[in-house]
Protein backbone atom coordinates (compact mmCIF):
# COMPACT_ATOMS: atom_id res chain seq x y z
CA UNK A 1 0.00 0.00 0.00
CA UNK A 2 1.24 3.57 -0.48
CA UNK A 3 0.14 6.46 1.39
CA UNK A 4 -1.95 7.58 -1.19
CA UNK A 5 -4.52 4.60 -0.80
CA UNK A 6 -4.81 6.26 2.95
CA UNK A 7 -6.42 9.77 0.99
CA UNK A 8 -10.10 9.96 1.84
CA UNK A 9 -12.62 9.58 -0.80
CA UNK A 10 -15.96 11.03 0.45
CA UNK A 11 -19.05 9.65 -0.93
CA UNK A 12 -21.69 10.56 1.55
CA UNK A 13 -23.28 13.06 3.49
CA UNK A 14 -21.00 14.10 6.52
CA UNK A 15 -22.71 13.93 9.90
CA UNK A 16 -23.61 16.79 11.66
CA UNK A 17 -22.76 15.61 15.19
CA UNK A 18 -21.65 12.68 17.06
CA UNK A 19 -19.16 10.82 19.32
CA UNK A 20 -16.98 7.76 19.34
CA UNK A 21 -15.12 6.35 22.40
CA UNK A 22 -12.08 4.22 22.37
CA UNK A 23 -9.88 2.30 24.74
CA UNK A 24 -6.65 1.65 23.31
CA UNK A 25 -3.35 0.41 24.94
CA UNK A 26 0.46 1.04 25.45
CA UNK A 27 2.74 -1.42 23.90
CA UNK A 28 6.51 -2.33 24.61
CA UNK A 29 8.77 -2.56 22.09
CA UNK A 30 10.85 -6.00 21.95
CA UNK A 31 13.33 -4.86 19.37
CA UNK A 32 13.43 -1.03 19.25
CA UNK A 33 12.62 2.08 16.93
CA UNK A 34 15.21 4.62 17.62
CA UNK A 35 15.66 6.94 14.52
CA UNK A 36 13.63 8.29 11.85
CA UNK A 37 13.33 9.69 8.55
CA UNK A 38 11.04 11.99 7.39
CA UNK A 39 7.08 12.00 7.51
CA UNK A 40 7.33 9.14 10.84
CA UNK A 41 9.19 6.64 8.84
CA UNK A 42 11.12 4.86 10.58
CA UNK A 43 14.70 4.19 9.82
CA UNK A 44 14.25 0.43 11.09
CA UNK A 45 11.86 -2.15 11.86
CA UNK A 46 10.71 -2.70 15.34
CA UNK A 47 7.96 -4.94 17.20
CA UNK A 48 5.92 -5.10 20.36
CA UNK A 49 4.21 -6.73 22.36
CA UNK A 50 0.22 -5.07 22.71
CA UNK A 51 0.02 -4.45 26.63
CA UNK A 52 -3.46 -4.93 28.63
CA UNK A 53 -3.67 -3.00 31.42
CA UNK A 54 -2.01 0.01 30.64
CA UNK A 55 -4.41 2.30 27.92
CA UNK A 56 -5.86 5.29 27.54
CA UNK A 57 -9.82 5.99 27.04
CA UNK A 58 -10.68 8.61 24.24
CA UNK A 59 -14.18 9.85 23.35
CA UNK A 60 -14.31 12.47 20.56
CA UNK A 61 -17.24 14.63 20.25
CA UNK A 62 -17.67 16.58 16.74
CA UNK A 63 -20.23 19.09 15.75
CA UNK A 64 -20.15 20.87 12.27
CA UNK A 65 -19.12 24.39 12.96
CA UNK A 66 -19.94 27.04 10.60
CA UNK A 67 -16.38 28.11 9.23
CA UNK A 68 -13.65 25.11 7.90
CA UNK A 69 -10.80 27.62 8.09
CA UNK A 70 -9.07 26.65 11.04
CA UNK A 71 -9.07 23.07 13.53
CA UNK A 72 -10.83 23.75 16.28
CA UNK A 73 -11.14 21.33 19.51
CA UNK A 74 -10.60 21.40 23.35
CA UNK A 75 -8.96 18.10 25.06
CA UNK A 76 -10.13 17.44 28.46
CA UNK A 77 -7.69 15.20 30.66
CA UNK A 78 -8.71 13.42 33.00
CA UNK A 79 -12.01 15.13 33.42
CA UNK A 80 -10.14 18.86 33.14
CA UNK A 81 -9.48 21.02 30.52
CA UNK A 82 -6.03 20.69 29.30
CA UNK A 83 -3.76 23.10 27.28
CA UNK A 84 -0.26 20.85 27.43
CA UNK A 85 -1.20 18.05 24.85
CA UNK A 86 -2.85 20.97 22.36
CA UNK A 87 0.17 21.73 20.06
CA UNK A 88 0.97 18.13 20.00
CA UNK A 89 -2.35 17.33 18.90
CA UNK A 90 -2.40 20.54 16.47
CA UNK A 91 0.25 19.02 14.62
CA UNK A 92 -0.92 15.90 14.81
CA UNK A 93 -4.05 17.24 12.53
CA UNK A 94 -1.78 18.94 10.37
CA UNK A 95 -0.18 15.87 9.67
CA UNK A 96 -3.22 13.88 8.69
CA UNK A 97 -5.26 16.30 7.29
CA UNK A 98 -4.63 15.04 3.46
CA UNK A 99 -6.30 11.99 4.96
CA UNK A 100 -8.92 12.80 6.72
CA UNK A 101 -10.23 16.24 4.82
CA UNK A 102 -13.50 16.48 7.23
CA UNK A 103 -11.05 17.48 10.23
CA UNK A 104 -11.59 21.64 9.58
CA UNK A 105 -15.49 20.89 8.88
CA UNK A 106 -16.09 20.43 12.89
CA UNK A 107 -15.27 21.33 16.22
CA UNK A 108 -13.82 18.58 18.45
CA UNK A 109 -14.20 18.40 22.25
CA UNK A 110 -11.38 14.93 22.88
CA UNK A 111 -12.06 13.55 26.50
CA UNK A 112 -9.01 11.23 27.78
CA UNK A 113 -7.86 9.18 30.20
CA UNK A 114 -5.40 6.62 30.93
CA UNK A 115 -5.40 3.60 33.37
CA UNK A 116 -2.20 4.47 34.47
CA UNK A 117 -1.38 7.68 36.67
CA UNK A 118 -0.23 10.46 34.62
CA UNK A 119 2.92 10.61 36.87
CA UNK A 120 3.90 7.81 36.12
CA UNK A 121 6.72 7.75 33.70
CA UNK A 122 4.98 5.52 31.83
CA UNK A 123 4.75 7.02 28.02
CA UNK A 124 0.86 7.76 27.17
CA UNK A 125 1.30 9.10 23.37
CA UNK A 126 1.18 5.45 22.14
CA UNK A 127 -2.41 4.67 23.58
CA UNK A 128 -3.61 8.24 23.58
CA UNK A 129 -2.75 8.67 19.62
CA UNK A 130 -3.82 5.59 18.62
CA UNK A 131 -7.30 6.05 20.68
CA UNK A 132 -7.60 9.45 19.41
CA UNK A 133 -6.84 8.28 15.64
CA UNK A 134 -9.62 5.05 16.54
CA UNK A 135 -11.92 7.70 16.88
CA UNK A 136 -11.33 9.92 13.82
CA UNK A 137 -11.35 6.29 11.98
CA UNK A 138 -14.93 6.11 13.12
CA UNK A 139 -15.53 8.89 11.79
CA UNK A 140 -14.27 8.06 8.48
CA UNK A 141 -16.89 4.51 8.41
CA UNK A 142 -19.83 6.65 9.67
CA UNK A 143 -19.17 8.46 6.38
CA UNK A 144 -18.24 5.87 4.16
CA UNK A 145 -19.47 2.24 5.75
CA UNK A 146 -18.48 0.53 2.77
CA UNK A 147 -14.76 0.46 4.83
CA UNK A 148 -13.37 -3.00 5.50
CA UNK A 149 -12.45 -3.82 9.12
CA UNK A 150 -9.17 -4.24 7.95
CA UNK A 151 -8.50 -1.47 5.94
CA UNK A 152 -10.37 0.67 8.81
CA UNK A 153 -7.12 -1.16 11.03
CA UNK A 154 -4.69 -0.19 8.47
CA UNK A 155 -5.16 3.66 8.28
CA UNK A 156 -6.05 3.79 12.23
CA UNK A 157 -1.69 2.55 12.51
CA UNK A 158 -1.16 4.69 9.66
CA UNK A 159 -2.37 8.00 11.07
CA UNK A 160 -1.46 6.84 14.73
CA UNK A 161 2.05 6.59 13.29
CA UNK A 162 1.87 10.31 12.30
CA UNK A 163 0.81 11.42 16.03
CA UNK A 164 3.42 9.06 17.34
CA UNK A 165 5.83 6.32 16.24
CA UNK A 166 4.95 3.53 18.24
CA UNK A 167 1.25 4.19 18.29
CA UNK A 168 1.09 2.62 15.23
CA UNK A 169 1.68 -0.40 16.98
CA UNK A 170 -1.32 -0.17 19.42
CA UNK A 171 -4.19 -0.81 17.54
CA UNK A 172 -4.14 -4.69 17.64
CA UNK A 173 -2.64 -7.51 19.64
CA UNK A 174 -0.20 -9.12 19.99
CA UNK A 175 2.43 -9.18 18.72
CA UNK A 176 2.82 -6.56 16.26
CA UNK A 177 5.70 -5.20 13.51
CA UNK A 178 6.29 -2.12 11.91
CA UNK A 179 8.29 -1.23 9.33
CA UNK A 180 9.81 -2.71 6.24
CA UNK A 181 11.87 -6.17 6.76
CA UNK A 182 12.84 -8.40 4.13
CA UNK A 183 11.58 -11.36 5.99
CA UNK A 184 8.48 -10.44 7.40
CA UNK A 185 5.08 -10.45 4.99
CA UNK A 186 2.93 -8.01 4.38
CA UNK A 187 5.51 -5.42 6.33
CA UNK A 188 5.24 -1.69 5.70
CA UNK A 189 6.96 1.51 6.69
CA UNK A 190 3.60 3.07 6.52
CA UNK A 191 1.40 0.93 9.37
CA UNK A 192 1.84 -2.08 11.91
CA UNK A 193 0.86 -5.08 11.13
CA UNK A 194 -0.24 -8.42 13.13
CA UNK A 195 2.93 -10.95 13.33
CA UNK A 196 2.16 -13.32 10.42
CA UNK A 197 4.17 -16.13 11.42
CA UNK A 198 3.88 -18.75 13.85
CA UNK A 199 4.68 -18.19 17.46
CA UNK A 200 5.39 -20.80 20.64
CA UNK A 201 3.28 -21.15 23.37
CA UNK A 202 6.06 -19.94 25.16
CA UNK A 203 5.04 -16.30 24.06
CA UNK A 204 1.40 -16.56 24.48
CA UNK A 205 -0.04 -14.59 27.77
CA UNK A 206 3.75 -13.12 28.73
CA UNK A 207 3.54 -10.73 31.53
CA UNK A 208 5.20 -7.65 31.79
CA UNK A 209 5.87 -6.10 35.17
CA UNK A 210 6.35 -2.21 34.90
CA UNK A 211 8.60 -1.06 37.72
CA UNK A 212 8.05 2.32 38.21
CA UNK A 213 11.68 3.63 39.09
CA UNK A 214 11.13 7.77 38.29
CA UNK A 215 7.74 8.85 37.83
CA UNK A 216 9.35 12.80 36.48
CA UNK A 217 8.91 13.93 33.61
CA UNK A 218 11.39 12.55 30.76
CA UNK A 219 14.47 15.18 31.21
CA UNK A 220 15.01 14.23 27.03
CA UNK A 221 11.65 13.22 24.87
CA UNK A 222 11.86 10.39 22.68
CA UNK A 223 11.36 12.75 19.40
CA UNK A 224 14.35 14.61 20.55
CA UNK A 225 16.46 11.06 21.03
CA UNK A 226 15.16 10.20 17.60
CA UNK A 227 16.62 13.30 15.99
CA UNK A 228 19.93 12.97 17.35
CA UNK A 229 20.21 9.70 15.96
CA UNK A 230 21.02 11.94 12.22
CA UNK A 231 24.92 12.22 12.09
CA UNK A 232 25.07 9.75 15.21
CA UNK A 233 28.29 7.41 14.98
CA UNK A 234 26.72 4.16 15.09
CA UNK A 235 23.54 4.80 13.76
CA UNK A 236 24.30 2.84 11.19
CA UNK A 237 25.68 -0.45 12.52
CA UNK A 238 22.35 -0.13 15.03
CA UNK A 239 20.41 -0.11 12.01
CA UNK A 240 21.67 -3.11 10.68
CA UNK A 241 21.33 -4.99 14.13
CA UNK A 242 17.84 -4.00 14.52
CA UNK A 243 17.69 -5.78 11.14
CA UNK A 244 19.16 -8.76 12.25
CA UNK A 245 17.54 -9.05 15.39
CA UNK A 246 13.76 -8.89 13.51
CA UNK A 247 15.64 -12.12 11.22
CA UNK A 248 16.52 -14.05 14.92
CA UNK A 249 13.32 -13.37 16.44
CA UNK A 250 11.32 -15.11 13.73
CA UNK A 251 13.00 -18.65 14.44
CA UNK A 252 12.64 -17.50 18.34
CA UNK A 253 9.34 -17.31 18.24
CA UNK A 254 8.78 -20.00 16.37
CA UNK A 255 10.96 -22.51 18.34
CA UNK A 256 9.61 -21.06 21.71
CA UNK A 257 13.50 -20.79 22.87
CA UNK A 258 13.54 -18.21 25.98
CA UNK A 259 17.55 -17.77 26.78
CA UNK A 260 17.88 -16.37 22.58
CA UNK A 261 14.87 -14.48 23.76
CA UNK A 262 15.72 -13.26 26.76
CA UNK A 263 19.76 -12.40 24.89
CA UNK A 264 17.87 -10.31 22.14
CA UNK A 265 15.43 -8.31 23.84
CA UNK A 266 18.06 -7.22 26.84
CA UNK A 267 20.86 -6.50 24.21
CA UNK A 268 18.26 -4.30 22.82
CA UNK A 269 16.95 -2.06 25.53
CA UNK A 270 20.81 -1.64 26.43
CA UNK A 271 21.91 -0.58 23.27
CA UNK A 272 18.98 1.74 23.10
CA UNK A 273 19.98 3.30 25.75
CA UNK A 274 23.82 3.15 24.84
CA UNK A 275 22.52 5.03 21.64
CA UNK A 276 21.47 7.65 24.12
CA UNK A 277 24.66 7.83 25.76
CA UNK A 278 26.88 8.04 22.69
CA UNK A 279 23.99 11.11 21.12
CA UNK A 280 25.90 14.36 20.96
CA UNK A 281 24.55 15.67 22.81
CA UNK A 282 25.07 12.66 25.22
CA UNK A 283 22.33 11.80 28.25
CA UNK A 284 21.57 9.30 30.54
CA UNK A 285 17.90 8.42 31.30
CA UNK A 286 18.87 5.16 33.40
CA UNK A 287 18.63 6.00 37.14
CA UNK A 288 20.93 4.11 39.98
CA UNK A 289 17.99 2.12 40.94
CA UNK A 290 16.86 0.90 36.92
CA UNK A 291 20.25 -0.63 37.17
CA UNK A 292 19.88 -2.08 40.46
CA UNK A 293 16.68 -4.06 39.14
CA UNK A 294 18.88 -4.78 36.35
CA UNK A 295 21.18 -6.87 38.39
CA UNK A 296 18.75 -8.40 40.76
CA UNK A 297 17.07 -9.47 37.89
CA UNK A 298 20.51 -11.50 36.22
CA UNK A 299 21.40 -12.87 40.02
CA UNK A 300 18.07 -14.30 40.84
CA UNK A 301 17.88 -15.66 36.86
CA UNK A 302 21.30 -17.10 37.41
CA UNK A 303 20.57 -18.45 40.68
CA UNK A 304 17.20 -20.26 39.49
CA UNK A 305 17.04 -20.58 36.21
CA UNK A 306 14.01 -18.81 35.36
CA UNK A 307 13.17 -16.92 32.03
CA UNK A 308 12.78 -13.50 33.86
CA UNK A 309 14.11 -10.75 31.86
CA UNK A 310 13.79 -6.95 31.39
CA UNK A 311 13.55 -4.54 28.80
CA UNK A 312 13.48 -0.44 28.92
CA UNK A 313 11.30 2.38 27.14
CA UNK A 314 13.07 5.26 26.76
CA UNK A 315 13.33 6.10 30.65
CA UNK A 316 14.16 5.06 34.07
CA UNK A 317 11.14 2.28 34.38
CA UNK A 318 11.88 -1.24 33.85
CA UNK A 319 9.76 -4.13 32.24
CA UNK A 320 9.99 -7.35 33.87
CA UNK A 321 9.16 -10.02 31.27
CA UNK A 322 8.24 -13.23 31.73
CA UNK A 323 6.39 -16.81 30.74
CA UNK A 324 3.17 -17.73 32.27
CA UNK A 325 3.87 -20.89 33.26
CA UNK A 326 7.27 -19.57 35.59
CA UNK A 327 4.73 -15.89 36.51
CA UNK A 328 3.98 -17.43 40.27
CA UNK A 329 7.77 -17.35 41.35
CA UNK A 330 9.06 -14.57 39.28
CA UNK A 331 5.84 -12.56 40.89
CA UNK A 332 6.83 -13.36 44.23
CA UNK A 333 11.03 -12.51 43.57
CA UNK A 334 9.53 -8.83 42.12
CA UNK A 335 7.65 -7.95 45.58
CA UNK A 336 10.46 -9.34 47.73
CA UNK A 337 12.97 -7.89 45.78
CA UNK A 338 12.29 -5.23 43.26
CA UNK A 339 9.80 -3.68 44.42
CA UNK A 340 11.93 -1.58 46.81
CA UNK A 341 13.37 -0.05 44.14
CA UNK A 342 10.46 1.55 42.59
CA UNK A 343 9.17 5.25 43.80
CA UNK A 344 7.00 4.98 46.36
CA UNK A 345 7.05 0.91 46.10
CA UNK A 346 4.39 1.68 42.85
CA UNK A 347 4.31 -0.85 39.98
CA UNK A 348 1.83 -2.32 37.34
CA UNK A 349 1.70 -5.65 36.63
CA UNK A 350 0.43 -5.68 32.65
CA UNK A 351 0.49 -8.83 30.21
CA UNK A 352 0.32 -9.36 26.64
CA UNK A 353 -2.84 -7.92 25.37
CA UNK A 354 -4.95 -8.13 22.05
CA UNK A 355 -5.44 -4.21 21.04
CA UNK A 356 -8.22 -1.23 21.15
CA UNK A 357 -11.53 -1.22 21.73
CA UNK A 358 -14.56 0.45 20.53
CA UNK A 359 -16.74 1.02 23.41
CA UNK A 360 -20.54 1.46 23.39
CA UNK A 361 -21.55 4.97 23.34
C1 LIG B 1 12.10 3.98 22.95
O1 LIG B 1 7.02 6.64 19.33
O2 LIG B 1 7.51 7.97 21.40
O3 LIG B 1 9.76 3.64 23.04
O4 LIG B 1 7.57 8.93 16.90
O5 LIG B 1 8.74 10.79 18.06
O6 LIG B 1 6.49 10.04 18.88
P1 LIG B 1 7.80 9.64 18.21
O7 LIG B 1 8.54 8.65 19.22
P2 LIG B 1 7.97 7.46 20.09
O8 LIG B 1 9.34 6.62 20.30
C2 LIG B 1 9.32 5.44 21.01
C3 LIG B 1 10.68 4.95 21.22
C4 LIG B 1 10.84 3.76 22.15
C5 LIG B 1 11.03 2.48 21.36
C6 LIG B 1 9.81 1.85 20.74
O9 LIG B 1 8.70 1.98 21.28
O10 LIG B 1 10.00 1.16 19.72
Amino acid sequence: MEASSFIFSKNNKTPNTGQFTWSSPSNIALVKYWGKKENQIPENPSISFTLDACKTTTTLRFTEKEHDDSFSFDMIFEGKKNQDFKPKIETFFKRIEAYLPFLRNYHFTIETENTFPHSSGIASSASGMSALALCLMSIEKEINPAITPEYFNQKASFLARLGSGSACRSIEGDLIVWGKHANIEGSSNLYAVKYPYQVHDNFKKYHDTILLVDKGEKQVSSTVGHNLMHNHPFAQQRFTQAEENMTKLIDVLKTGDLKTFIEIIESEALTLHAMMMTSMPYFILMKPNTLEIINAIWAFRKKTGLHISFTLDAGANVHVLYPEKEAADCIEFIKNELVAYCQNGHYICDRIGFGAKLRNN
